[in-house]
């Protein structure tokens, strides 16, 4: 897939994109929004990678299926007749049009509108009416089990199904083996989902949302009255894929920030490259952020929270909380529509400077984009 993407794009292009180890600089303004650089993120970091790509309580019964994509292709969730999760490329095998065009739940089988080709919840191609002629369905030399839809790898994590399209990535645990590690005292069997908001298209290249997510200095400025953490205690986390910060926060300073609607806890702000995003935030709390590109410059991004088992506050406060994680994002939002319209001077050519302290995570994760699509 790859070589096809890369044949007649010069060198040159990105030659561009080498990082100085000089002067930290970030990457170029064309890595938000060139074309081809877009495409070959594509095929080199997202087919080949592990990417979150839906939550496991959205599918809630037998039968329910959700479309969406991942690096732009696109692929339908679902779970089947025996509660499995399944995940297939979403295209019918005969015109290759997209099979599922919109959350629903199948009753028996996933039926085409072009040709009412049906395929059952495992995928299996159970129906092609008339395809070999007037009173035909199945020609002499065509084996409907060479035509079932086209399975997508995938493990499930807690609550997040993680694909890798090119089915050659490390297993999972040895992929995510550093994020796992720096959670492994959080037990998240039993966290529970509460709410889910989605902001739907953000006007900025998805690794603004990563790198913003993954930098703890805009913090005490962009969320000065949404948080109550100062950047003192943060540290960046820099660890194989696993990128982000953490901050601790003295018990006082919690107990201090009571009723104000406003974070002060300890927390870890993790990243499993390229695009999973974890935040814990102790002792009660946990939130996900799908991250979905739609385009260099259209992200959609949704935010899962959760909260331990046993939490009995009450529906006012896990609306206090949607509201604070809305503002929140919003917060961040509006600074990464500013970091892609930036792109757009001769300025942001050079890419501006990072913090080699509080901008180290950043730098690591760009360097993993560069070394995925050079
Ligand atoms: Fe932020």
């Amino acid at each position: 897939m790859s070589e096809t993407i890369d044949q007649g794009l010069p060198e040159s292009l990105f030659a561009d994109f080498a990082l100085d180890n000089g002067v930290r600089r970030g990457l170029p303004a064309g890595a938000y929004w060139e074309s081809d650089f877009w495409r070959r993120e594509q095929a080199r970091v997202f087919d080949r990678s592990w990417v979150l790509a839906g939550f496991v309580h959205e599918l809630t019964e037998p039968g329910q299926a959700i479309p969406t994509r991942v690096g732009g292709r696109p692929i339908v969730l679902l779970r089947n007749a025996e509660g499995d999760i399944r995940v297939f490329h979403n295209v019918c095998r005969h015109r290759c049009l997209t099979l599922v065009d919109g959350a629903q739940k199948f009753e028996r089988g996933i039926t085409c509108p072009y040709h009412n080709w049906t395929y059952d919840l495992n995928g299996a191609l159970r129906a092609t009416p008339f395809f070999g002629g007037p009173k035909q369905h199945r020609p002499a030399d065509f084996d409907p089990k060479d035509h079932g839809l086209v399975a997508v790898r995938h493990f499930v994590w807690h609550d997040w199904i993680f694909v890798n399209l090119d089915g050659a990535a490390p297993p999972f645990a040895d992929y995510a083996a550093e994020i796992m590690g720096r959670v492994a005292d959080v037990d998240m069997a039993r966290f529970h989902p509460v709410a889910m908001l989605d902001f739907g298209e953000v006007a900025t290249n998805w690794k603004f949302l990563m790198e913003n997510f993954m930098e703890p200095y805009h913090v005490q400025y962009v969320h000065k009255t949404t948080t109550d953490q100062p950047l003192k205690d943060h540290h960046t986390v820099v660890d194989g894929l696993c990128l982000g910060s953490a901050v601790d926060i003295a018990p006082s300073r919690t107990e201090a920030a009571a009723g104000r609607n406003s974070l002060a806890v300890t927390s870890r702000y993790l990243t499993l490259f390229p695009s999973f995003v974890l935040g814990t935030y102790a002792p009660d709390q946990m939130g996900v952020y799908l991250n979905q590109p739609v385009a260099p410059g259209v992200t959609r991004q949704k935010r899962a929270i959760y909260l331990i088992d046993g939490d009995t506050r009450p529906e006012s406060e896990v609306a206090a909380l949607r509201e604070l994680w809305a503002a929140v994002h919003q917060e961040d939002h509006d600074m990464c529509v500013r970091l892609q319209s930036g792109r757009a001077s001769p300025v942001a050519d050079g890419g501006g400077v990072l913090s080699p302290h509080w901008e180290d995570s950043v730098r690591r994760f760009q360097e993993l984009v560069v070394e995925a699509v050079r």
